[in-house]
């Protein structure tokens, strides 16, 4: 019970609408706050199988993403977050064959506008990685983590949460923000460039970039630039082999950065 007192104080600072999404159920929201895990306890799953290779009756997409191929997007972003980190867009499960999700989500029932309250509440520790990891150029984080889950983290099919043996609310939403944080911890672009000589400040080939990070991972990445020819962004695909074990694969789509190269500012 020591985690009482934090609690309601959390819920005092949260206020208003904080409440309301927890109205409904007097008796859950107790529950709501136990300690969430990120352990997939649903229905037992064969770990062998990929997501978009599945063999007719293997099909059950809460053991394999029902959009199988899985978008991990890192942005980099003059001003926001760590000098030597690139900071997290989001995780974007998409079709097979790299066409898109459903672009305003899979699940009415699941969205949220507090986000950021929510993971405070569940999970301060979490909630202080992505504040560090995963900021918003906008300025509103809440907005954006929102935003993220709202379209993309309800597609999630292995997070529903009749997959889950005993869900405690919001524990979908703790598994995806958290499965972002690992997979920011698993590739460290930043690091992966910088050990290729590749540093902020520079104009690089767009190839240059592309071997470095093959050369870290084993597999072709998408590179994406603004207008001008500066670095935009990274984007990571992935199969899934059972729940949440997110296997690198080559980008399908090409990145936008032109024949002039890549500029990769400074952040700061
Ligand atoms: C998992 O799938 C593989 C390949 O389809 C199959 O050989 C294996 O028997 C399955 N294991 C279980 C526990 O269902
Ligand atoms: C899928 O089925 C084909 C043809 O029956 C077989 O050759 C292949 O090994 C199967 N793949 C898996 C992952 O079970
Ligand atoms: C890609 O797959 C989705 C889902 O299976 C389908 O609806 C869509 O038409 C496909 N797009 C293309 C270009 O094949
Ligand atoms: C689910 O929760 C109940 C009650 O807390 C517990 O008895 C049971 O062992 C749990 N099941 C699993 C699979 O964790």
């Amino acid at each position: 019970m020591r985690l009482l007192l934090p609690l309601l104080s959390c819920f005092l600072v949260v206020g208003d609408l904080f409440t309301i999404v927890h109205a409904e159920t007097d008796v859950s929201w107790q529950q709501s706050f136990t300690t969430p895990t990120t352990t997939m306890d649903g229905p037992v799953c064969n770990r062998t199988v990929l997501s978009c290779h599945w063999n007719g009756s293997d099909e059950n997409t809460c053991c394999s993403p029902k959009y199988g191929l899985v978008v991990f997007t890192l942005q980099w972003v003059p001003g926001y977050g760590p000098s030597d980190e690139f900071t997290i867009h989001g995780i974007w499960p998409d079709n097979c064959n790299g066409s898109r999700a459903p672009r305003r989500g899979c699940d009415k029932t699941r969205i949220s506008k507090n986000i950021g309250p929510i993971i405070k509440s569940m999970n301060p520790e979490l909630h202080q990685q992505m504040a560090r990891l995963w900021p918003s150029y906008k300025g509103d984080n809440n907005w954006f983590w929102s935003h993220e889950w709202n379209t993309h983290g309800n597609c999630v099919s292995t997070l529903r949460p009749n997959c889950y043996a005993n869900y405690t609310k919001y524990q979908d939403v703790n598994d995806y923000f958290q499965k972002a944080i690992d997979l920011h911890h698993d590739y460290d672009i930043y690091g992966a460039l910088n050990v290729a000589g590749v540093l902020p400040g520079r104009t690089y080939s767009v190839e240059t970039m592309l071997t470095a990070l093959k050369q870290a991972y084993g597999s072709r990445v998408k590179i994406d630039c603004d207008r001008s020819g500066q670095l935009k962004e990274i984007g990571l695909f992935f199969y899934v082999k059972g729940r949440d074990e997110y296997v690198l694969t080559d980008a399908v789509h090409r990145g936008s950065c032109g024949a002039r190269g890549v500029y990769y500012p400074k952040k700061y």
